[in-house]
């Protein structure tokens, strides 16, 4: 990864950015006043350039200048818009692709620059991640960026949550992105392991299918039982000694999704090795948590399975016990996911008594059917609950919208054979599997929060700091509102 490092003084004047900003429709771009000024030939040039390069200013547009004989030798003007963190963060993706051919830059940021920070490094950190199996297709080669404040004591921490926060959303991405054929439940659980293992301050409890058994999960082992490969609890624990909350994370851990017996047709299974992008968030929050320090107890849960066609798999049809007793008729195994994040969210309920509990789940086609792409569908009781959870993945850089849970459609869920039917085939598809997953919050009914995450969870292009393929979408959200807690 990348190597961020900041100074006072340009170290090594190889090549110099230097943010510039829009001045307004009739007028060129200019430069940002930085916190170390270039010197004064460098600046009359840059200013120079400006009205010849046709730069706007806006955020992530880029422009390379060559001087042969100068110091530094390549000048770059980086579009910063309004300046803000966004901004900011679409600038660094922007110079981290655009830098491929460099290998160390220097950025000058302006004096008060916190947010510019912030922005940068999760920019360029994200905006350079590439997922790869084989070395096949080489890497950026941008190795090392030297970033230019006033003070780079005082915004050492800021380097760090923001390194921190990058490099969880890196690793949610990357076991998203990992083909299903080596991402099975027991391999979620052994990377989690991994993870968690160089921070004695964590505890990873893993449950085999034999434990599950034993203790009722009921949905778990329907949906994990078509799979060779059996299904796993994942339950991982930051419990700082200072914590006075206590927030449980739940994430849909379906390694792949064929749909079950109610087989999905080509196009719908083409990427289902995502839909355990919900887990992937919920692990890489707690682990950011960890690595922050931050002083709140977080316990991930991810419910891992392998949604599969076989002759063990569960039919449609079919009555599921869940942990702690509540049953529900599944007319429809492709409605998998609602059925072992029930399991996890009474686990959690009757168990672990948290203060909150949020789940995300790539739950249904529906959420992108609503919201299109980029949005999480957010569903919360609380007013209060749900306003912080949005501007925190606001503030983030993520995007999610509201969503009701009429009253009305809860008769929707009535089964003549369980105590409810999971996938009725009435009303809108995400709000009726919010509906579902909310009978089994029990008395934190009020106290929850589900995301339907499968529309922002996997970027087709490239776009800002999102790269194609999985976003990691979730992490950044979860740690600034964890941040908020304590
Ligand atoms: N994993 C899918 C939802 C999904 C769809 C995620 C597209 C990402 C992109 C989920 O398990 C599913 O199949 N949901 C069904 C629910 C239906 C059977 C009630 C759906 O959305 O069609
Ligand atoms: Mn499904
Ligand atoms: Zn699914």
């Amino acid at each position: 990864m990348l190597a961020i490092r900041l100074v006072s003084e340009p170290v090594r004047l190889d090549t110099l950015v230097l943010p510039v900003r829009p001045e307004g429709p009739d007028s060129p771009a200019a430069l940002v006043p930085t916190a170390s000024p270039p010197a004064d030939d460098v600046r009359t040039e840059a200013a120079a350039l400006l009205p010849v390069a046709r730069l706007t200013g806006d955020a992530g547009e880029i422009r390379e200048h060559l001087r042969p004989t100068g110091t530094p030798s390549r000048l770059v003007l980086l579009g910063v818009g309004a300046g803000d963190e966004h901004a900011w963060r679409c600038a660094g993706a922007a110079l981290a692709r655009a830098a491929k051919d460099e290998t160390y830059v220097t950025v000058a940021l302006p004096a008060d620059g916190a947010a510019a920070l912030r922005g940068l490094v999760e920019g360029l950190l994200l905006g350079s991640y590439r997922f790869r199996l084989t070395e096949a297709g080489g890497t950026p080669a941008l190795a090392e960026v030297d970033v230019v404040v006033a003070d780079p004591e005082a915004l050492a921490p800021i380097l760090s949550t923001a390194r921190a926060t990058a490099e969880m959303t890196r690793l949610a991405r990357d076991l998203t992105n990992t083909p299903s054929s080596a991402k099975n439940p027991a391999w979620f659980a052994a990377q989690v392991g991994a993870a968690a293992a160089d921070r004695p301050d964590l505890h990873l409890r893993v449950r085999e299918p034999a434990e599950l058994a034993e203790e009722g999960f009921g949905g778990i082992l329907a949906v994990g039982g078509g799979s060779a490969s059996g299904p796993r609890l994942v339950e991982l624990d930051w419990r700082p000694a200072d914590a006075s909350t206590h927030v449980v994370l739940v994430g849909k851990g379906i390694t792949f999704d064929t749909g079950g017996i109610s087989i999905k047709p080509v196009p719908a299974m083409k990427l289902m090795r995502k839909d355990m992008a919900g887990a992937a968030a919920v692990v890489a929050a707690a682990l950011g948590a960890a690595a922050l320090r931050l002083p709140v107890r977080v316990t991930a849960l991810a419910p891992l399975a392998e949604n599969m066609v076989s002759g063990s798999a569960f039919r449609p049809g079919d009555i599921i016990r869940h942990y702690g007793g509540l049953t529900s008729e599944s007319t429809n195994s492709d409605a998998e996911g609602r059925l072992v994040l029930a399991d996890a969210l009474a686990y959690a309920n009757r168990e672990l008594r948290p203060d909150l509990l949020v789940d995300l789940a790539t739950l249904t086609g529906a959420n992108a059917v609503a919201l299109g792409k980029r949005h999480g569908a957010l569903y919360s009781e609380d007013d209060q609950l749900a306003t912080d959870l949005l501007a925190a993945i606001e503030a983030a850089g993520e995007r999610a919208w509201r969503m009701p849970l009429p009253a009305d459609y809860v008769e929707y869920l009535g089964s003549e054979l369980a105590d409810l039917h999971s996938s009725p085939d009435r009303g809108a598809g995400s709000v009726v599997a919010a509906l579902f997953l909310r009978e089994f919050t029990g008395d934190l009914r009020d106290r929850w929060v589900h995301v339907d995450m499968s529309a922002p969870s996997w970027s087709e292009d490239v776009h800002a700091e999102l790269t194609r393929g999985a976003t990691g979408w979730g992490v950044r959200g979860l740690l600034r509102w964890l941040a908020t807690l304590g």
